[in-house]
C-alpha cells in the first residue's frame, strides 16, 4: 500500500512523519524544486555589509551568491558567477574593495554589477556588449528590518506577505535596540550529518531542553542558586513557561519565560547585581516607548522563531541568527551569527557574547548536544523501511499547546507537505513553473 509523507489525523490526535523524507535523494530533489526554488530564502543581514565596498559570499538554495554594498550605499545581491565563462567572481567569504575581479581571466566588475574592465578587450568585435555582460541578480531580492531574502521564483508573493505573522516577532527582536540591530563580526560555521529538517524541528523544540541539555541546565541552575544565596534571596523554581504559535506560511514560534538573564533588560543571577538597576531603567524606557505589555515581551520573554524554510532567530539569552543549507539528505551546512543592538553597553555586550559562545556556539554547552541528537536521529533513520514513522503528535489535544508540545513542528511539516506535494497554492504564490509532483512511498507500516 502506498504511504503518505504525513499522517495528520486530529480525530485520533495522530501526527506522524514518514522517515523516508529524511533519507531519500528524490525527496531532496523535490525540496529543491518545490521549496528552495520557489519561496523566499534568508541570505544575510544588511549590517554584514555596513560600509560601501563590503561584500560577503555564501551559498543559498544551492546557488553561490554575493551580498554587497555598492559605492552609492545600495545593498545588492549578485549571482556569484562570472558572465564570461562561469567562475565565481568572489572567492572570499568576506571582503572589502571597489571591484570583484574574476580569478580565471580577470574580468572585473564593480559592486553595482557593471563589467568595467577585461584584459585584451580589443580582441572582441564591435557587437561585444559590455552592458549586457553585467553581473546578474537573483530574480527577487527584498529586505525586512535589515534581514535580506532572495527568491529564485520571479512570481513569488511579496516578502511581507510571505513573512505573515513572523513579522511581529522580527519586530520584537529589533525593538531591543533604539537605533538598529547589527550582526557582530564572526560566523559560527559547522556541518551536521543529519537532514536539514531535523534542525528545523530541534531549533523550536522545547521538549528536549531539560533532557538533551541537562549539563547546561545543571550548570545554570547551580550558578543561579549560588547567586541568589550570595544576595540572601531565594531562587524560584526554574521553569520554561509559554506557548507555541502558528505564524502562517509554515513559520512558527515558541515564546516563553525562562530562568536565564537576557542582555535586553532581564536581570537574573549570576549576572552582576550592579546591572540590576540599569536593566530596570532600560525596561522602564522600553515601557514608555512601547507600552508595558510589549516591553514585557521585549525584555522578559525568550523566543525561538522559525521562518520557513531556512532561517532561525533564537532570541533567548543572546540572539542567534541561524541559516542552513541542505547538501545531501544526510548532511547540512549551518551558519550562525550573533545579532546585537548597536551601541549596547559594554557590560551587557560581554554577557551577550559569553552566552553566545557558552550556550549557543558549536563549542558551547548546548549546540554539541543538539548536533549529537540530530546525528543520532539520522543514524536511527537507517531502518526507515522497517520503522517508517516518527511521532510528532505531542499536544495535539491541547487547546493552547505549550513550548514542550509539538505544534510548531506540525506547522512546519504541514507547509512542507503542501509544497512537496506539488500544491501550487502553497508554492509562495505566482505563476512559476509547474511544481514537481513527488509520489508517496510504497511499503508497509
Ligand atoms: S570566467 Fe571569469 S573572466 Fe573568464
Ligand atoms: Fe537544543
Amino acid at each position: 500500500m502506498e504511504q503518505p509523507f504525513i499522517v495528520d489525523d486530529p480525530s485520533t490526535d495522530t501526527f506522524r512523519i514518514n522517515r523516508r523524507a529524511m533519507v531519500d535523494p528524490e525527496v531532496l530533489a523535490a525540496e529543491r524544486a518545490n521549496i528552495f526554488d520557489r519561496t523566499w530564502l534568508y541570505l544575510g543581514h544588511e549590517s554584514e555589509v555596513a560600509q560601501p565596498g563590503d561584500y560577503v559570499s555564501r551559498t543559498v538554495g544551492g546557488r553561490a551568491l554575493v551580498l554587497c554594498r555598492d559605492h552609492d550605499g545600495t545593498v545588492r545581491v549578485w549571482l556569484n558567477t562570472c558572465t564570461h565563462r562561469g567562475a565565481t567572481v568572489c572567492r572570499e567569504t568576506k571582503g572589502h574593495g571597489r571591484f570583484l575581479t574574476c580569478f580565471y581571466h580577470a574580468w572585473s566588475f564593480d559592486l553595482a554589477g557593471n563589467l568595467t574592465t577585461l584584459p585584451d578587450a580589443e580582441a572582441y568585435g564591435p557587437g561585444f556588449d559590455k552592458a549586457a555582460l553585467a553581473l546578474k541578480a537573483p530574480p527577487r531580492v527584498d529586505t525586512y528590518r535589515g534581514f535580506v531574502f532572495v527568491s529564485y521564483n520571479p512570481a513569488v508573493i511579496p516578502l511581507v506577505d510571505h513573512l505573515a505573522g513572523a513579522r511581529d516577532y522580527l519586530d520584537l527582536v529589533c525593538e531591543q535596540s533604539d537605533t538598529t540591530m547589527a550582526i557582530l563580526p564572526g560566523t559560527q560555521e559547522y556541518s551536521i550529518e543529519a537532514n536539514w529538517k531535523l534542525l528545523v524541528e530541534n531549533s523550536i523544540d522545547g521538549y528536549h531542553a531539560m533532557s538533551t541539555h541537562a549539563t547546561y541546565m545543571d550548570y545554570l541552575i547551580t550558578a543561579m542558586r549560588k547567586a541568589a544565596e550570595a544576595l540572601g534571596e531565594k531562587l524560584a523554581p526554574p521553569s520554561l513557561d509559554g506557548h507555541a504559535h502558528d505564524l502562517g506560511n509554515g513559520h512558527a514560534v515558541i515564546e516563553y519565560t525562562a530562568p536565564w538573564a537576557r542582555p535586553t533588560a532581564r536581570w537574573a543571577g549570576p549576572l552582576d547585581p550592579a546591572l540590576r538597576e540599569p536593566l530596570a531603567a532600560r525596561r522602564a524606557e522600553l515601557a514608555e516607548r512601547y507600552g508595558e505589555e510589549r516591553a514585557r515581551r521585549i525584555c522578559e520573554t525568550s523566543r525561538n522563531l522559525f521562518i520557513f524554510p531556512n532561517l532561525i532567530v533564537n532570541d533567548i539569552m543572546a540572539v542567534t541568527v541561524r541559516a542552513f543549507e541542505p547538501v545531501t539528505p544526510g548532511l547540512m551546512h549551518v551558519r550562525a551569527w550573533e545579532l546585537a543592538p548597536v551601541g549596547e553597553p559594554a557590560a551587557l555586550h560581554e554577557v551577550r557574547l559569553d552566552n553566545f559562545l557558552t550556550f549557543l556556539g558549536p563549542g558551547g554547552l548546548a549546540t554539541p548536544d543538539d548536533v549529537e541528537a540530530l546525528e543520532c536521529c539520522q543514524r536511527g533513520f537507517t531502518s526507515w523501511r522497517e520503522l517508517p514513522w516518527s511521532d510528532i503528535s505531542r499536544g495535539m489535544a491541547q487547546e493552547r499547546p505549550g513550548i514542550t508540545d509539538e505544534l510548531q513542528m506540525r506547522v512546519f511539516w504541514r507547509r512542507w507537505n503542501q509544497m512537496i506535494g506539488g500544491d501550487p497554492a502553497a508554492a509562495g504564490g505566482g505563476e512559476g513553473e509547474t511544481p514537481v509532483r513527488l509520489h508517496a512511498v510504497g511499503g508497509g507500516r
